[in-house]
Parts: C-alpha cells; sequence; structure tokens
C-alpha cells in the first residue's frame, strides 16, 4: 500500500466536529470529536470512534452515556476548547455554560443541537480506537443552521 494515498484518502471522507459529553456517577467530562456516523435508523444507531488512551474512553466504558453536541460554522473556538486532555476531569466544562441531559451527559447551551446515546456496544479488539455504538434516546435543536467541519477548521484527524 501506497502510505500517502491512504493518508490522502482516508482523509477526503467527510466528518462534523462535535464536542462529546460523557457522564459517570458524579463526574462530567467532554472532548472533541469527529469519527462518528448514523449506522442505523430503527432503532436509531450512531458509531463514534473514540481513543482507546484518552481519559473519556474510561468514562464511556464505566458511565454507558454519551452525548453529542452539534457545533456552528462559526464555534471552532468552542471545539477547540475541548481539544486539550481532561488534566482534571470535568475541568474543560468549567468556563461553559451546559445542563444534564436526559441520560445526565452534558448538554452545551450554546450547542445547536444535541443528541444523546445509550452505549449499547464497544468493539475495542482492534487499534488505537474502540468503536462505540450508541443508541440514540433523546435529542434537540435549538438552530437549524449548517454543522461545523473538520474542513471548516482546515485541521486534520485521519489519515
Ligand atoms: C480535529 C480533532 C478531531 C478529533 N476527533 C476525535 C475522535 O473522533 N475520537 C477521539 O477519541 N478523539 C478525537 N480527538 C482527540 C480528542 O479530542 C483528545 O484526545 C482529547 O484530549 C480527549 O480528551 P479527554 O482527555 O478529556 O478524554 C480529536 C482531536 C482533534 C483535534
Amino acid at each position: 500500500m501506497d502510505p500517502q494515498a491512504k493518508k490522502i484518502a482516508l482523509r477526503k471522507i467527510p466528518h462534523g466536529v462535535y464536542v462529546v459529553g460523557l457522564k459517570h456517577k458524579a463526574q462530567l467530562n467532554a472532548f472533541t470529536a469527529t469519527w462518528l456516523t448514523q449506522v442505523s435508523f430503527t432503532p436509531p444507531l450512531v458509531a463514534l470512534g473514540i481513543r482507546k488512551d484518552a481519559h473519556s474512553f474510561d468514562m464511556m466504558k464505566r458511565g454507558k452515556v454519551f452525548s453529542v453536541n452539534l457545533l456552528g460554522k462559526d464555534q471552532k473556538a468552542l471545539a477547540e476548547h475541548f481539544v486539550k486532555p481532561a488534566a482534571v476531569m470535568g475541568e474543560k466544562l468549567k468556563d461553559v455554560k451546559y445542563r444534564g441531559g436526559k441520560t445526565g451527559a452534558p448538554i452545551l447551551e450554546e450547542a445547536i443541537a444535541f443528541f444523546e446515546c445509550e452505549v449499547r456496544e464497544i468493539a475495542n479488539q482492534h487499534g488505537d480506537h474502540a468503536v462505540v455504538i450508541g443508541e440514540v434516546v433523546d435529542a434537540g435543536v435549538r438552530a437549524d443552521v449548517p454543522v461545523l467541519t473538520l474542513m471548516d477548521t482546515g485541521w486534520h484527524y485521519g489519515g
């Protein structure tokens, strides 16, 4: 395989940029993610690729719920805020307004829309990321406007 071609081709997969929220007991956290897609209509399922060495993966396995906060085109700074690793759990949420959703996972007040999921399956045998399958159990829309994409940000995550 040509590694350069692999990188270029994989980076052409279009992605959104989201803030994924976690809850386990009294602990909350959130991180920026892009490897997310819908994988079933009935029931409504999404798949999320999550780093096995991220603080959030541990919370995902324990709490078994997550929220997906969708951002608008002008909210790159919000995504940037949640890229940094959680030195102290929940620290990234201190500067941001949010509420607990139906699952308890954090819903950002500024998000243009959100959905919340209960974890149905985690496939983590292969690779540096695990695949989390979540069933959408609640959703809301604040503003029906175009979503922030990876291409809008000029960032790369993939290849
Ligand atoms: C553009 C971009 C996209 C990202 N997408 C993902 C992703 O889909 N899944 C993931 O696990 N980490 C992704 N990350 C990395 C996490 O945001 C990063 O590891 C974060 O520090 C994890 O936070 P935590 O320590 O609070 O768990 C992405 C980072 C960037 C810059």
